[in-house]
């Protein structure tokens, strides 16, 4: 592996040895010297993008040299905020759900999704990825880095049904096409950060990201009770995707917008996120096919969505 560290890096690196936290640039702060600015932890984006690829490379070494080594270092050029805890807007007493972002040896319970481009690691007896898009579910589990995961866990399953008595919408409110007769509930909606990703990377027409898009990632639950139909569709202006939180159900496709012409059933079980059902046909266009969640048990699942941002964003 052949690694450049130019003497700005250097500088930079050697100051965020001693920060804590960092934070980026605003709009609006005093013009100080390079100096000043590096001692009051106040970093550019390249900047703080140097101290993240050097902390990468770091990993990567340690995983060829031994551990002992990257946990030495990564306790003392780890200066950021770390572990920013971001409780998300359908948080409840049942169903508990947050976002941690720049995660450095984070121990949670819980379903986590991985929320991030990179894959990440959960320690174990062996240590074990959880891809990029995808999720797990952890006892007491310790993330080595990640930049962004969430983590949702069942807190109270008693009345835990009863989402339409806390505050969440029947979809039908919102969509008029959905037929009266279906029990499908939406929570609030969290927007919980952005992101860039090349879209082909996240349907995996790309094994590797190519050409990147910055995308809003937005982050619902729905529920339904058992034995729901949750409507049969094929049109999004964005990436999706969903993780299982509770209960048991199944991601179907079909040749015609009809139950009969189903020609794939991806079991949903609790903490089990499936792959995209899109591919990409143009700049932020997306294929689907028709598609629908079918709740065979009372069942909650945790919708992710990557919205193409608006220039200007
Ligand atoms: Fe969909």
């Amino acid at each position: 592996m052949t690694t450049h560290v130019s003497s700005v890096d250097v500088d930079v690196l050697s100051a965020s040895i001693r920060l804590r936290p960092k934070r980026r640039v605003r709009p609006g702060d005093p013009v100080v010297s390079r100096g000043e600015r590096l001692r009051r932890g106040v970093l550019f984006d390249n900047e703080i993008d140097i101290i993240d690829c050097y902390i990468d490379l770091i990993a990567a070494l340690a995983i060829a040299g031994g551990r002992g080594f990257q946990r030495t270092f990564r306790r003392h050029i780890v200066a950021g905020q770390t572990n920013a805890k971001h409780l998300l807007s359908f948080s409840d007493g049942a169903i508990s759900a947050c976002v941690y972002e720049n995660v450095e040896n984070l121990v949670v319970d819980g379903i986590v999704v991985n929320l991030s481009t990179q894959t990440i690691w959960h320690e174990g007896s062996v240590n074990a990825p959880i891809q990029p898009w995808r999720s797990s579910t952890v006892t007491k589990g310790k993330f080595l880095k990640a930049d962004r995961i969430a983590v949702l866990k069942v807190e109270e399953p008693e009345n835990i049904g009863g989402v339409m008595l806390r505050g969440w919408t029947w979809f039908g409110d919102v969509f008029r096409g959905l037929p009266r007769g279906i029990p499908l509930y939406v929570s609030s909606i969290d927007t919980v950060g952005s992101v860039s990703e090349d879209p082909m990377a996240f349907t995996r027409e790309r094994p590797v990201a190519e050409e990147m898009r910055r995308f809003d990632i937005k982050l619902k639950l729905w529920w339904s009770p058992g034995k729901t139909d949750a409507f049969i569709h094929n049109e999004h202006p964005f990436l999706e995707t969903h993780t299982q939180i509770y209960g048991y159900g199944r991601m179907q496709k079909f040749r015609q917008r009809k139950a009969e012409a189903v020609y794939e059933d991806v079991v949903m079980a609790p903490g089990f996120t499936h792959e995209p059902f899109c591919l990409v046909t143009g700049a932020d266009e997306y294929k689907y096919p028709w598609h629908r969640y079918y709740a065979d048990t009372d069942a909650f699942w945790l919708a992710i969505e990557l919205h193409p941002q608006t220039p200007g964003q």
